[in-house]
């Protein structure tokens, strides 16, 4: 060991009002780390708890949650976009617009886990035993909603027409988007799924909604006084991604095991998903005015 680690180890201690001895003698006993305890992963490989015997229900556990943790990786660069406050170069922002779209091609090239790989008529009797939970209900989804865009952009034109002029957030809440999953607004009737996804969560949704106030990806973006091309671009390839391209991979999924031979079989968070997955129903967009000239972006 040099001289001069062993001096910034004593100093460091000594910050802390720490004897430097007593931690360089507790290193000569410690064990050194291991892989399996660093990474948890006896933890992680005992988060499988399939509800039938069907094989495959566990390649659909674990595949959910390699998508959770792939929305954490992008929850974690957000938080950094949302906090970031030095807009005199683009190359922290570009940076992490590039991870998050590396993270949305994940999610999009690994479908195919889901979408060729699980035995059709297993999947179909193991998906009974799991109603009425959904993927509707994954909360990181619409956090990571609300860290991109302000939450008037989460209304569709539908929903917009019902708004007073100046709604206040509750309001925007009532006709968000992703409540076309359970709410029916002609019966009144709100679903188990959504009721339930609601009671959990939807506090936490408008306390984010407000704490992102000014901070999303959009309004940060906005700060740049002249944003270059490339930036531009990146902003609306990821935009794309996650809203159209993730969302068709998911769409054309559920259709192949759900809609088989013009039947349209009742999905286990029981919203009409047929309509409401499709993107030009929901007509999400993140960057909506980096759109405006142009019909990319049509949910087509
Ligand atoms: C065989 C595979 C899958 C099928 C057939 C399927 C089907 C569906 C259906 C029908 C819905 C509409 C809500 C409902 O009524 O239940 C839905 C929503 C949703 N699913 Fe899946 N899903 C599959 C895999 C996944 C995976 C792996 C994820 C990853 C977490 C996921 C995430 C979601 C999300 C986030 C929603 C809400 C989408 C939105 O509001 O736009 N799904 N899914």
């Amino acid at each position: 060991m040099t001289n001069e680690l062993l001096k910034q180890l004593k100093e460091k201690y000594k910050a802390l009002g720490e004897n430097p001895e007593t931690y360089l003698k507790g290193l000569l006993h410690a064990k050194p780390l291991n892989y399996w305890d660093y990474i948890e992963v006896d933890t992680l490989l005992d988060l499988q708890k399939p509800k039938t015997d069907f094989k495959d229900e566990t390649v659909f556990i674990v595949y959910h949650q390699i998508t959770e943790l792939t929305l954490k990786l992008m929850i974690h660069e957000l938080k950094q976009i949302n906090a970031h406050e030095d807009f005199s170069s683009e190359q922290f922002f570009a940076e992490k617009l590039k991870r998050l779209i590396r993270y949305t091609d994940m999610l999009i090239t690994s479908f195919e886990v889901m979408t060729e790989g699980l035995d059709y008529d297993d999947y179909n009797q193991f998906r009974l035993a799991l109603a009425p939970a959904s993927g509707f209900q994954s909360a990181q989804f619409r956090y990571l909603e609300l860290m991109c865009t302000p939450v008037i952009n989460l209304v569709n034109n539908e929903g917009k027409k019902r708004l007073t002029s100046s709604p206040e957030l509750d309001e925007i809440f009532e006709n968000i988007y992703w409540r076309d999953a359970g709410y029916n607004r002609k019966t009144g009737k709100t679903s188990y799924t959504l009721k339930a996804f609601e009671e959990k969560y939807l506090l936490s949704f408008k306390s984010l909604a407000k704490s992102t106030r000014g901070k999303t990806v959009w309004e940060q973006f906005l700060k740049f006084e002249d944003p270059s091309e490339n930036l531009i671009f990146r902003m609306k390839d990821f935009d794309h991604q996650y809203n159209v391209k993730w969302s068709k991979t998911h769409l054309k999924t559920a259709t192949k095991y759900l809609d088989k031979k013009g039947k349209t079989k009742k999905a286990t968070g029981g919203s009409p998903w047929k309509k409401y997955l499709h993107p030009k129903h929901q007509q999400r967009s993140f960057f909506p005015n980096l759109w405006k000239k142009e019909n990319i972006l049509d949910w087509v």
